[in-house]
């Protein structure tokens, strides 16, 4: 049946089809959060944020809310339906028998903390403290879609405990340095043990029948087990890109634009041996653009490759933020129409345009792209 605005229904397998209804975040009370061992390793060691957590300045809450407004109201222009998360109060602190933080992140990025698969959206477990109540920002959104959709399947994979035995101390020290950070990514030695599963929602991305998981920061093997028997209808593929010496979330490093097409990260190729799958099934595999920026904006987690961040719209379009002229140029040549959207200034709260976004639903069924 055709997708009609007036009736809630969640459904999702990719990447790509046709967007018509999607979650876009808030920067509202985003904090930067205290420090603690998943944050730690993931904060460049050069970053203008080592050291210092509070509760973002209010201008810069402003103007990045008033871009992530400004593209809610782009996406609808566009027939996109738009919801937005409710932010709970983020200064709180979290604590658990197992743990204490003195607050919380934010409610940007949504695609951090929600997969959604098919008829179904999974709270992911998190790997950071600061993140463990994250999911609450979205629950009045997925009340609302479990009480309007009666196929919609709303599942919380299991919260984690996120005791120090979930992380190795090795990463805990000031300076380690790319050159060590690189020797370990590639002997697969990062900051989560499998002391329990972990992942981020970030880490997966969705092709049809399969679904291909970053091995890194914030997933491990445990986590990539859990998901790989939490959807017992799927290929569930492991991935890891050896180049990356921060390896959190895959959606600056590996972004399918169409059944066949995926653009990766130059600096983060996939190894030789994992291209397999997509190479026998005639896939093609491009270097990515180089980001229009030398550096991420001030008090930004993430890299300058938030460029090919970008939120596939339908097969032919994609969004992509104002200032990366190079990628769009790239999705030009690739045979793309590009929407041009202003973001970066938002950036710092947790990432891009595909970061920001959460689908609720695409046109399309489950396909099989590799027999
Ligand atoms: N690892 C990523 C996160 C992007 C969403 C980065 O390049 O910063």
């Amino acid at each position: 049946m055709a997708w009609s605005p007036e009736k809630t229904e969640v459904k999702s397998w990719n990447e790509w089809d046709t967007l018509r209804h999607a979650i876009v975040g808030r920067a509202d009370d985003c904090h930067i959060p205290p420090e603690e061992p998943a944050l730690d390793a993931k904060v460049p060691e050069d970053s203008d944020m080592r050291g210092q957590w509070g509760r973002r300045p209010q201008e810069t809450i402003d103007r990045a809310n008033e871009l992530l407004d400004n593209f809610a109201d782009q996406l609808r222009k566009r027939g996109v339906r738009v919801d937005r998360p409710v932010s709970i109060d983020h200064s709180q602190p979290v604590t658990t028998p197992d743990f204490h933080t003195d607050s919380q992140f934010g409610c940007m990025p949504p695609r951090d903390v929600l997969l959604t698969v098919g008829h179904e959206m999974l709270e992911a477990t998190m790997s950071y403290r600061c993140r463990w109540f994250e999911y609450l920002n979205y629950r009045p959104l997925l009340k609302q879609y479990w009480e309007e959709d009666p196929n919609f399947r709303h599942e919380a994979a299991p919260k984690p405990r996120l005791t120090d035995a979930d992380y190795h101390p090795d990463y805990l020290s000031e300076k380690i340095g790319d050159a060590k950070r690189l020797e370990w990514a590639a002997e697969k030695f990062f900051v989560t043990t499998e002391e329990e599963p972990l992942f981020d929602a970030a880490d997966v991305l969705r092709f049809g029948k399969d679904l291909v998981v970053q091995h890194g920061f914030t997933t491990n093997l445990k986590g990539i087990e859990w998901l790989r028997r939490h959807f017992p209808d799927h290929r569930v593929h492991t991935v890891n890109f050896p180049g990356d010496p921060y390896p959190i979330h895959i959606d600056a490093t590996f972004t399918p634009l169409r059944p066949g097409l995926i653009v990766n990260n130059p600096q983060r190729r996939l190894p030789e041996e994992q291209r397999e799958m997509f190479h026998k099934n005639g896939w093609e595999i491009v270097d990515a653009a180089q980001p229009a920026h030398n550096t991420p904006p001030p008090l930004c987690y993430s890299s300058t490759w938030l460029s090919m961040n970008v939120l596939v719209l339908d097969p032919k379009t994609v969004c992509v933020e104002k200032s990366e002229v190079y990628q769009a140029e790239q999705m030009d040549k690739l045979g793309m129409e590009v929407v041009e959207v202003e973001l970066r200034d938002a950036y710092a709260f947790g990432g891009g345009l595909h970061c920001c976004t959460a689908d609720v639903y695409r046109d399309g069924e489950c396909e099989d792209y590799f027999p």
